[in-house]
């Protein structure tokens, strides 16, 4: 399980060398609280690999936070840690844009990011003002022609993340959108030391019980790693660096025994991150022998329960949300749909994130679709007498 934990920390050690006067911890903050909501989420499916991209989320909603008003603000700013002047969160946007970029051979590491609305509908001059300075580039198009849109939407993902996301969206996600915000994330890396394929070896993998659940091709190494047991966190922890240079890392954090990971995770999301200066200052240079298995991890998931556990509410609701700096049409969040791509092998890591968000008309026509198992009643209607009763729920082509 703590393989869930990599992905977010490959995003996490590249913005550790910020310009001083801008902390990125709060980011950090809601990226730990939305990776402890999300598995708690995805617990109740039995779900048990799980990877988010918790910078593009941030990203995205904080673009909103900018054309919502009451309430939807208000939860955006406490969820997302903003800062309490718009001008400090843009900086901070600035700030991990510029951060975030590496094309050097051994990593490379780009993020992308867009918006297609309805060319019918009117987006205010400050938030297209707002997305351009985060770097958002603005797509007018006909999002009645789902085809087209989701075509056009893959197409950018699918270079953005230099082929990894071929199909981010389907026509059937895209329904009834007004606006769709797009973002993407790639990177891939070497690792500073590689592991030699020759010592890779089929081996068991456990449950916390101790229960041998299956096997994992794990990779050997001795190399000089920081490596630290944090009381904190209940668990030990092992960085692994990328690059000539080290700039970018994978944390790896395997629970102490008995403990669960949700434990960890929840000390993540509730410690301060002071365990990663004591790991790096204690740790450094110690030969570890490390086995990590080869993985590959490849999810689709809609994060909005993720996001209302963690407060932001309003937003995602047809009859409450307040984006009246977006547009003059009533507009709410109905999907943030995250794809996430990862592979860890031998010679480093490629992982690739694309996140779209999608924005619905308030004011729609009623709609009901049965489109998924429902219950019927057959009835008198004066005397409410039911005269048949039934559930479908096993579709056939009658
Ligand atoms: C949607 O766009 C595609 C590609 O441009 C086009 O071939 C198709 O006819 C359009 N469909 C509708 C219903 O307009």
């Amino acid at each position: 399980m703590w393989k869930v934990v990599s992905v977010y920390c490959a995003v996490l050690a590249g913005i550790r060398a910020a310009p001083a006067d801008i902390s990125f911890a709060p980011i950090n903050e809601f990226a730990l609280q939305l990776l402890e909501n999300t598995y708690a989420f995805q617990e109740n499916f039995d779900k048990k690999n799980i990877a988010i991209s918790p910078l593009s989320v941030w990203s995205i909603f904080s673009l909103l936070a900018e054309g919502s008003a009451g309430e939807t603000f208000l939860e955006l700013m406490k969820g997302l840690r903003l800062p309490r002047d718009l001008r400090t969160t843009q900086a901070m946007h600035r700030a991990v844009n510029g951060q975030l970029k590496s094309s050097k051979e051994d990593v490379f590491l780009k993020q992308q990011s867009a918006m297609f609305t309805d060319c019918s509908l009117e987006v205010h001059p400050d938030f297209c003002e707002a997305a351009t300075t985060y770097s958002t580039e603005i797509y007018s198009v006909d999002p009645s022609n789902t085809t087209k849109l989701a075509n056009d939407i893959n197409l950018y993902v699918c270079l953005a993340t230099e082929g990894l996301i071929t199909n981010a969206v389907t026509p059937d996600l895209l329904q009834d959108l007004r606006m769709i915000l797009v973002d993407a994330l790639y990177f891939k890396a070497s690792w500073t030391y590689q592991f030699d394929p020759s010592q890779t070896k089929e081996t068991s993998f456990y449950n916390i019980q101790g229960k041998n659940i299956g096997s994992v091709n794990m990779m050997y190494q001795k190399a000089p790693h920081n490596i630290a047991f944090p009381d904190q966190i209940e668990a030990q922890v092992l960085e692994m660096t990328y690059g000539k240079n080290g700039q970018y890392s994978m944390m790896i954090l395997l629970p102490f025994n008995g403990v669960p990971i949700k434990r960890v995770l929840k000390n993540l999301a509730s410690q301060s991150m002071d365990w990663i200066s004591e790991l790096r200052d204690s740790g450094s240079g110690t030969d570890v022998d490390c086995f990590i298995p080869r993985f590959k991890l490849s999810t689709r998931q809609d994060l909005m329960t993720p996001l209302q556990y963690s407060g932001i509410v309003s937003i995602f609701d047809s009859k409450k949300a307040q984006l009246p700096g977006v547009s003059d049409s009533p507009l709410y969040v109905s999907k943030t749909i995250q794809n996430v791509e990862i592979e860890v092998t031998e010679e480093g890591t490629t992982a690739a994130s694309s996140t779209v968000v999608g924005l619905e008309n308030r004011i729609l026509g009623q709609r009901f679709e049965a489109n998924r198992e429902f219950v019927f009643l057959i009835m008198e209607r004066s005397s409410n007498v039911i005269l048949f009763a039934g559930v479908y729920g096993e579709p056939s082509l009658v």
